[in-house]
């Protein structure tokens, strides 16, 4: 697959911020319960019906969401559009593989996880693009795998051209909860789960609801089984 144009300013961006946004990012996970309580409970559902709980997470950032989920039980890697990041949560959490990857093409086998994680970072993925990387994550999963998906609510894009003091060019996509849903449909997934908070009042940042979405791989349990 040709690499899409809008995957460089997305890389050049969180190159540019990745030092100088770790502790606003980090603390987002760390400021919202409810966030991490859904967190929590993916990590539980996964490991109930998945023995061998491999999880990707795409857009890992500086690794914060990855180390959440792995201390509750999931054996999760990561990967990162920028290296930048990348090398940010290797060194917050070595414990956890980092690496380089884009999520429109992934470097796994068909089938090859329990689990796959995307949160915050479809939202850099142009409306266009969207089902098609859903189809990616669809065909890295295993039969009865999980998908999780966290998002901002909405149905316009908000750019940015200066972040943190560093020039970037970022769309940051809000998505819609019944479109994407819709999406994960159209992919094979059905719908487990479907959340939206109303944003929290004490939060600096852009007062706006955010969703999350789980799915799972239809009509198979995790042994390749049919499923009522
Ligand atoms: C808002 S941050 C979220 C980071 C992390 N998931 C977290 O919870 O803190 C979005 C991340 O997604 C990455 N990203 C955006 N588009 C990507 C793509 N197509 N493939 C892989 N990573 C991507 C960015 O580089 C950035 O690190």
């Amino acid at each position: 697959m040709t690499e899409p144009a809008y995957l460089a300013a997305t890389r050049h961006g969180y190159d540019a911020i990745a030092e100088s946004c770790a502790a606003p990012y980090r603390a987002a996970l760390d400021d919202a319960p409810l966030d991490r309580a859904l967190l929590a409970g993916f990590a539980e559902t996964v490991r109930r019906e998945h023995a061998d709980p491999v999880t990707l997470e795409v857009g890992s950032g500086h690794g914060g969401t990855a180390a959440f989920l792995a201390t509750h039980g999931l054996d999760v890697s990561g990967i990162d559009l920028s290296a930048a990041m990348v090398d940010f949560a290797r060194r917050t959490f070595p414990q956890i593989a980092f690496r380089v990857g884009a999520m429109h093409a992934l470097d796994l086998a068909d089938a090859s996880l329990a689990a796959l994680v995307s949160w915050y970072s479809l939202i850099h993925v142009p409306a266009g693009d969207r089902p098609a990387v859903v189809a990616e994550f669809r065909r890295v999963l295993r039969p009865g795998g999980y998908l999780l998906l966290g998002f901002q609510v909405g149905d316009d894009t908000r750019h940015v051209d200066e972040a943190y003091g560093h020039a970037v060019a970022l769309d940051f996509h809000r998505l819609d909860p019944d479109t994407l849903a819709a999406t994960l449909d159209t992919a094979g997934f059905d719908l487990v789960a479907r959340f939206v908070r109303v944003p929290e009042p004490r939060h600096t940042a852009a007062p706006i609801p955010q969703g999350v979405l789980v799915g799972r791989v239809r009509g198979q349990d995790a042994a390749g089984d049919p499923r009522p």
